[in-house]
């Protein structure tokens, strides 16, 4: 046996054998409520970063650093760099691994079934979910970066080589969740030490089904914003008032109710111009995943009959290669207990878009800012509407041919004892699209997610299952690395 199929060996057996430290260690990190959206927990969102440093350490990186962002310096959240210069004799490519470790909030709180900081494992349910971990977090991102970490520690001792001798450069952040704000500046303030990066590595996606790993080859974009439209300088009374002016409640659901056709499709002048058709060669593919909708929607409490999106396009397509606008929440008036009779004086809605490429955030938010102003001119004469632009991020594509993506297959086929699903996601990590534009570095997704996961939600798991194979896979892709 060459050296390297021992050494993988020997780290595949590490895994095994330290797989309840490894869980234990994860449960120590999902402890820690790193929430970057909410002021409130910034102690805990910096905790959670140098838990993260110490572990990068403990695992043989000995260049970390826990690094301030934001202008003013510190009013961002950290970021954890850290590099690994690999050994003399190594030639593969430099990989720069990314990841988050904060985290959504967690209301409703009352929705969880055990404290969403307080990770638990729970046995498996036939039929239902297997055995797992709960917690927020424990999918998005900090179990899917652990496995990352533990695949070091196992590389490092069945190799003696920290990372294998692989190079790597490690960003993990703490605002991916909030919208990555202060990453484009430390892309660029650090644009040295990144450009001599080949491929980025992003552990922060899903699978195609239980026990079917998957690379992800594409994520979409996002535009983020919100509006707020003016009526009267004061609440009225509706019984004096109502008949006599327009109510901005009844303005702004007009409006928004115009951002689709008869064929859901998003009526924006220009909003279509930049998307590029899906190929006949990836709807062939996609179809051959052999994706069951109506069981997917069964498993949100929908029937078949609940099907919706642009005509013209299959559900995976819509969901991966199509753009779209949502309403992510709306609001205005008397929404208190009992009734209150009363015109608002405004009323606000949160407005964002999924993105295909070429399509870009600034644009699109802009495009959708002229069209909103339009709409209530027509609809509400004399009202005004403010917009403010939250974030964006572009969306990618990558190319699935390259030696890199196929080093990954080869791994999680190693790993797993199945070929990996080439996919993609309708979700967004606006860093991908950064690292491309910026630095034209491409991402591997390869991510070990389920669909019912719950990412986002009330009792947020990972199962451990999913965990194995996820560190087993980048065990195996770091001895694919130190291969070519
Ligand atoms: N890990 C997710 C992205 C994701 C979700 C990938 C589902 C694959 C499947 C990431 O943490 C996330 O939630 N991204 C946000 C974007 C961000 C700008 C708030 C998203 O997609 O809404
Ligand atoms: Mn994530
Ligand atoms: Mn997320």
């Amino acid at each position: 046996m060459p050296t390297s199929d021992r050494a993988a060996t020997a780290a595949l057996s590490w895994l095994d054998e330290n797989e309840s430290a490894s869980i234990q260690r994860l449960i120590d990190w999902l402890s820690i409520p790193s929430i970057s959206t909410d002021p409130q927990y910034k102690v805990e969102v910096k905790r959670a970063a140098m838990w993260c440093a110490e572990q990068l350490r403990a695992a043989g990186i000995t260049q970390v650093e826990v690094m301030p962002t934001g202008e003013p310096e510190g009013s961002g959240h950290p970021i954890v760099f850290a590099h690994h210069p690999g050994s003399p004799d190594y030639r593969g490519p430099h990989v720069l691994f990314y990841g988050h470790y904060d985290v959504q909030p967690v209301d409703p709180l009352n929705l969880w079934d055990s404290p969403p900081f307080q990770p638990e494992i729970k046995e498996a349910i036939p039929g239902g979910p297997g055995r797992r971990i709960v917690a927020r977090g424990a999918v998005d991102d900090k179990g899917q970066v652990l496995m990352f970490i533990e695949a070091l520690r196992a590389v490092r001792f069945a190799t003696d080589k920290v990372a294998g001798g692989v190079k790597f450069t490690i960003l993990i952040e703490g605002e991916e969740e909030s919208g990555s704000v202060n990453l484009d500046r430390f892309v660029r303030d650090h644009k040295a030490a990144l450009k001599d990066c080949d491929v980025c590595l992003i552990s922060d996606t899903g699978m195609l089904a239980r026990g079917k790993p998957a690379i992800t080859y594409g994520v979409r974009g996002l535009a983020y914003t919100e509006v707020t439209l003016r009526g009267p300088d004061q609440d009225l009374h509706s019984g004096m008032w109502g008949g006599r002016v327009m109510n901005p409640n009844l303005a702004l659901a007009k409006v928004l109710s115009k951002l689709h056709d008869e064929n859901n499709r998003v009526t924006i002048p220009g909003f279509y111009d930049k998307v590029i058709p899906i190929s006949a060669d990836e709807r062939a593919a996609w179809q051959r995943l052999a994706f069951d909708q109506t069981d997917a929607l069964k498993k949100i409490g929908l029937p078949q009959s609940a099907d919706w999106g642009e005509k013209g396009f299959a559900p995976l397509e819509r969901e991966w290669a199509r753009p779209t606008a949502e309403i992510n929440g709306i609001w205005g008036g008397y929404i208190g207990a009992g009734a209150k009779t009363v015109i608002p004086s405004h009323a606000s809605a949160k407005v964002s878009f999924r993105l295909v490429a070429d399509q870009d955030p600034a644009q699109i938010t802009q495009l959708f800012f002229d069209w909103i102003k339009a709409r209530v001119a027509e609809i509400a004469p004399g009202f005004t509407v403010e917009c403010s632009d939250l974030h964006g991020g572009l969306g990618v594509t990558l190319p699935t041919d390259s030696v890199h993506l196929q080093a990954a297959s080869r791994a999680i086929k190693r790993a797993c004892n199945v070929e990996p699903a080439l996919i993609k996601t309708g979700g967004s990590i606006p860093v991908a699209g950064l690292l491309k534009s910026e630095l034209g570095i491409s991402t591997i997704f390869m991510g070990f997610g389920l669909d019912d996961d719950r990412v986002h939600s009330p009792n947020e798991k990972f199962e451990i299952e999913c965990f194995r194979m996820g560190a087993r896979s980048h065990a195996l892709f770091i001895d694919e690395l130190t291969r070519l």
